[in-house]
Formats: C-alpha cells, structure tokens, sequence
C-alpha cells in the first residue's frame, strides 16, 4: 500500500485526477470503479475540466459504481445514479450504456446482485477502482462486520453511516436502510485500487488502516492484502499518523 501525502482536498483531487487520466489512456478499452459521497466530487470537477480541455475521452470507458440505496428509483434526487449524471456522466462523452450501477429497485435484489457480479466479470474486471472510506472503515456500502469474502451483496446499512449520509436528505428518517454493495472480495479483485481520504474527520480512520491489524472490524484493513493500492490522503486527514 502506497501513500501519498498531499497538502489538502484540492491537491488530492488533482492527484487522482492525473492517475486516473493516465489510466484511461493507457489502456484501450478501460474499466473504472466508480464511488459517491462527498471525496470524489472534486475528482469528478477535474475530469469534467481535463475532458473540456480535450485532455481526455471517456469514449471507450466502461464504469461500475460501488453501491446504491435500495427502494431509490435511479431520478431521484438522492440515488447514486443521479449524483453520478449529475456529478460527472452528463458532462461528458461517456456511453450511458456501458454505465453500471446496482439497480435498488430491482424486484429481486439477490438476482440483481449476481447479475451486477456478472457484468463486472465479463467486462474483464476493473482496471481501477475508486474508493473512498467511511469513519468506520467502510468503503463501498460494507460495513464492519462485512465477510472479507463478499460479493455483491444487499446490506442493512449502520446507525452511523445513515446519520453521516443523511446530510443529503430532509431527514435521518428519510434515509433508506439497506443498500446494494459491491463486496470485499468484487474490490479486491480490482487491478489496482485508489483510495481517497480527506479531513481530519477521517484521522482516526487513517491512522487504523495503516498501523491496525487486518480485520473484518474494519473493512479497509483489506486494502493492505491487496498488491496495488495507492491511498491519497491530505494534512487533515493524516492528523493522528
Ligand atoms: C460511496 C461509498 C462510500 C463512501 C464513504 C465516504 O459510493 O462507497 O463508501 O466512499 O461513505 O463518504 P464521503 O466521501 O462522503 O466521506
């Protein structure tokens, strides 16, 4: 697991943005895994400005998402599929059909969570996967607890990350309780992983991850298994290293 240490929110962006530009330009037809929440929002502003400069193509991308709220229709305000159109996917050339995400409302959510593993096997694998990480050491929607040998799975979601999330919604009760997540085992089989960490909310967890042991307690304990990992993580959030 590599680090790399950056001054703030703005150069970690940066950073991720030139790796992950680089990876789509070498490879010819790549695979991203995608995430949400507040991390890669910045990310997402720097591809839709590289693309603009005509720095870079999504022509040939195929992308997968790494969760989505259960009972949410893809148009409403506060599902993953809208955050991604809204935050990236309408900006540019991507073709909405090679664009993945859970489906929350599918009628049979185990048969939706075997078919996303599907998809994702057939298109190769991810050739680079984004994450972020929750408090608690979640990254997707797997929460403490979650078997290291996980697949898409359909998961009750934590007090905790409901309170975090519900800043996007009128409120807590608004929330939804369960989720369709990429499993441990679906992140790891990435080819390389890049993990994003800002503030100083996200010490705690940091400092976990790097010096804590390997554990299902705390889900991106993994990462340190795996054989390309690079983590991106600003001043705040390197607070208690
Ligand atoms: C979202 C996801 C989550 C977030 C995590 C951190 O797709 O996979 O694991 O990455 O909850 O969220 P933020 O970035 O809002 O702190």
């Amino acid at each position: 697991m590599e680090f790399i240490k950056v001054k703030n929110y703005q150069e970690m962006s940066d950073q991720a943005c030139n790796i992950m530009i680089d990876k789509i330009n070498q490879i010819e037809q790549p695979v991203l895994g995608l995430a949400t929440g507040s991390t890669p929002e910045g990310l997402y502003q720097n591809l839709i400005e590289k693309y603009n400069q005509g720095q870079v193509s999504f022509k040939h991308v195929t992308t997968f998402n790494l969760d989505e709220y259960v009972g949410l229709d893809r148009e409403d305000v506060n599902s993953y599929y809208r955050y991604m159109k809204e935050k990236l996917f309408n900006h540019i050339d991507i073709a909405m059909e090679r664009v993945h995400l859970p489906n929350g409302t599918a009628h049979d959510l185990e048969a939706e969570c075997q078919h996303y593993e599907k998809q994702i096997q057939q298109a190769g694998k991810i050739d680079l996967q984004i994450l972020g990480m929750g408090i608690n050491g979640h990254i997707g929607f797997n929460e403490p607890g979650t078997s290291f040998h996980s697949s898409t799975h359909i998961v009750d979601l934590a007090p905790s990350t409901r309170e975090a999330n519900s800043r996007f919604f009128p409120s807590i009760d608004d929330v939804p309780t369960q989720a369709l997540t990429m499993g441990i085992e679906t992140i790891m089989e990435s080819k390389e992983v890049l993990l994003l960490v800002s503030g100083k909310q996200k010490a705690e967890a940091i400092a976990r991850l790097a010096e804590g042991e390997i554990s299902e307690d705390f889900p991106a304990s993994i990462l340190r298994n795996h054989p390309n990992v690079t983590v991106i993580v600003d001043e705040g959030a390197m607070a208690k290293l």
